[in-house]
């Protein structure tokens, strides 16, 4: 794959750039603009190097919203001319891959580069479509991306930790079957553990689960999976820390107890590499006490390689550092932009997007 570094001459050339700004906005504002940031080397070098630069990207699924607060966002950061096309979603033929679309897009450029790894999982046309018609070259984000989170099932180091949270068991399961080979551990938290817990045996109560046909049993036997043994759960109006084998009938599950807190911390301690994907709690309703504890933990450990990736997780990170930007990290953390992209590229290997550039 070619990078941007590799251009040689950027001069007068129009740049179209696909970016992903779909990010969270709230009364017109941008709530949290980590996936904006991440672009600005990008753009920033190739207007540096005098290309003029033509930015494409989707905000929310339907193409019905407008760029307006991203483009805001924007200029706080971005003092020279620059251009954003409108919702590239308001076109069908971006969702459809339609080629005449792509051919369409690609007469407003010279080159084509790709800084949006987060939306690469898709094959719409204006990533995957592009690329056939014009010169293409990752962005330094979306190269980022791959040389960072490819350490995990390439000679990752071990004691490796694979921390797994948040809902959805159906589409965390072939992360799971991969990591359960390449991880010497493997901490379930979230609602994913609420399967796990309820196929154990354990009543859950009312807590969310994945209603998925499948055979645990094998799982359950891999010494590897590591599952909550006390948990916070909202009974009545009280939050509280009960065994895993305590749960009422009416109580739900939000969050990992103390106990296990201090497991996953040990295990933290002794592992050299860590990826996590998703909330350990369920954050929105008060269920956010144990990610924000162990990524405080984390962001302090030294000489440890650390990846942190999906779409809640992040949002977890922005709330709980709000002032991310003065915090020393001493270990080498990499956050990822992507969700699904995330997800995927973590099972595969590859992701659309990435193909369409090589
Ligand atoms: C994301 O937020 O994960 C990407 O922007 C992709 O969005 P999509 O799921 O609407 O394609």
């Amino acid at each position: 794959m070619r990078n941007i570094r590799q251009i040689k001459n950027l001069k007068g050339k129009k740049v179209l750039v696909r970016v992903d700004f779909n990010v969270p906005i709230k009364n017109g504002k941008v709530l949290d603009d980590f996936r904006i940031k991440k672009t600005l080397p990008t753009i920033r070098f190739l207007q540096q190097k005098g290309a003029k630069v033509i930015l494409i990207s989707h905000l929310g699924k339907d193409g019905t919203e407008s760029m307006k607060p991203v483009a805001d966002c924007l200029k706080k950061y971005i003092k020279k001319n620059i251009t954003l096309l409108d919702n590239i979603r308001k076109f069908s033929s971006e969702i459809k891959n339609d080629s005449n679309f792509a051919k369409e897009l690609s007469a407003l450029g010279d080159i084509y580069v790709n800084d949006a790894f987060s939306v690469s999982h898709r094959a719409h046309a204006s990533i995957v479509g592009l690329p056939k018609y014009l010169p293409s070259y990752s962005g330094f984000q979306f190269e980022e991306e791959i040389k960072n989170l490819s350490l995990a099932f390439k000679k990752p180091k071990h004691p490796f930790l694979f921390i797994l949270g948040g809902a959805k068991f159906s589409t965390k399961m072939p992360l799971i079957k991969k990591y359960l080979k390449l991880a010497d551990f493997v901490f379930i938290g979230g609602a994913l553990a609420n399967n796990f817990l309820k196929v154990k045996g354990y009543e859950i109560g009312k807590s969310l689960i994945d209603n998925i046909k499948y055979d645990f049993k094998n799982d359950l036997k891999n010494k590897k999976i590591i599952l909550p043994e006390d948990v916070v759960v909202i009974s009545g109006k009280k939050l509280i820390t009960k065994k895993v084998s305590e749960i009422g009938k009416n109580e739900i599950i939000l969050d990992i107890g103390e106990k296990t807190i201090e497991n996953l911390i040990k295990l933290i301690k002794k592992s050299k590499f860590i990826l996590w994907n998703g909330p350990l709690g369920k954050y929105e309703d008060g269920g956010g006490e144990a990610t924000k504890k162990i990524l405080k933990f984390i962001f302090n450990q030294k000489n440890k390689n650390i990846v942190l990736g999906g779409g809640d997780l992040v949002s977890c990170i922005s709330r709980s550092t709000p002032k991310a930007k003065s915090y020393k990290l001493k270990a080498s953390i990499f956050i990822s932009t992507g969700g699904g992209a995330t997800l995927d590229f973590l099972v595969n290997g590859t992701l659309p997007g990435i193909k369409a550039l090589k």
